[in-house]
C-alpha cells in the first residue's frame, strides 16, 4: 500500500517527504484554500519538495468536462512531472475523466461514497479512485467495508483502476483499509507521526541508549569505530 501526503502545508510535506516513505501528495480546493497563499506558486513549491517523480494529484474546479478538461492540461503543462488532475465524480466529470484519459493525463476519481460510483469511475479510465473513508464512518456508514467491496470488485472484474482511500482521522482506519487491501492511502502529516508513535517503542530506545552508556559512555558506533 503506497502512502501519499494529504496537505498543502509545506512544512507538513517536507517532512514527510524527508521522513517517510511516501509516494506522492494530493490536494483539493479545501486543503489548498487553508494554505492562503499564491495557488500557482503553492503547486510549484510542492512540486519541488518532491521532484518530478513523485506523484502530485491536484483538483479541477470547473463544472464541465471540456472546462474541466481544459484545467487537467493547463494544471499538468504547469505542474509538471508525475501528475494527476482530481475530478469528482458527476456525469460531467465521468466524461472528463475519459476524455483526460484518451489525452494522457493520469485522472484520479474523487468524492468517492459508493462502490457504483468507484466502478464506473474506473470505467470512464481513472487510474485511481478516492473514497472517503472518515465522512463515511460519520454517517453511520463503514468506510471500511465500501474500499473492501471496491478492491473486490476490481480483482474480479480484472480491473486495473487503484483505491487510493482518503478522508482519515485515525490509525485504526488507516489499518483497517490496509487489510482489505486498499492499494494506496493519503494521510494528513500528523497522522504519519502517530501511525509510528508507540510508548514501548520510546521505552526500548531508552533502555537501549541507557545500557550502552554505562558501558561506552557517550560514544556513538561511529566514534568507537574510528579509534
Ligand atoms: O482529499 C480528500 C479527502 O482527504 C478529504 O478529507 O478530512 O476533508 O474528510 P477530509
Amino acid at each position: 500500500m503506497l502512502f501519499m501526503v494529504d496537505s498543502a502545508d509545506l512544512n507538513g510535506i517536507k517532512k514527510c517527504n524527508e521522513f517517510f516513505p511516501i509516494s506522492g501528495v494530493t490536494t483539493n480546493p479545501t486543503i489548498i484554500s487553508s494554505a492562503k497563499s499564491d495557488f500557482k506558486k503553492l503547486l510549484l513549491d510542492i512540486r519541488n519538495i518532491i521532484g518530478e517523480d513523485k506523484m502530485l494529484h491536484v483538483q479541477a474546479t470547473a463544472d464541465t468536462a471540456e472546462e474541466i478538461v481544459k484545467e487537467a492540461e493547463m494544471l499538468r503543462d504547469f505542474v509538471g512531472g508525475n501528475f494527476y488532475i482530481k475530478i469528482p465524480i458527476t456525469e460531467e466529470g465521468l466524461k472528463a475523466m475519459s476524455m483526460c484519459k484518451a489525452r494522457g493525463i493520469g485522472v484520479t476519481a474523487t468524492a468517492i461514497f459508493t462502490q457504483q460510483q468507484a466502478l464506473m469511475a474506473a470505467r470512464a479510465g481513472a487510474d485511481f479512485v478516492a473514497p472517503y473513508i472518515n465522512r463515511l464512518d460519520n454517517i453511520i456508514s463503514d468506510g471500511v467495508h465500501v474500499v473492501e467491496e471496491i478492491v473486490q470488485m476490481f480483482d474480479k472484474q480484472g480491473i486495473k483502476s487503484k483505491v487510493l482511500a482518503a478522508s482519515f482521522k485515525t490509525c485504526e482506519q488507516v489499518h483497517k483499509v490496509a487489510m482489505v487491501g486498499a492499494h494506496s492511502v493519503t494521510i494528513n502529516p500528523d497522522l504519519f507521526s502517530t501511525l509510528i508513535y508507540h510508548p514501548l517503542t520510546m521505552y526500548a530506545i531508552d533502555a537501549f541508549e541507557s545500557d550502552w552508556s554505562m558501558v561506552y559512555g557517550d560514544k556513538k558506533v561511529a566514534d568507537l569505530l574510528a579509534e
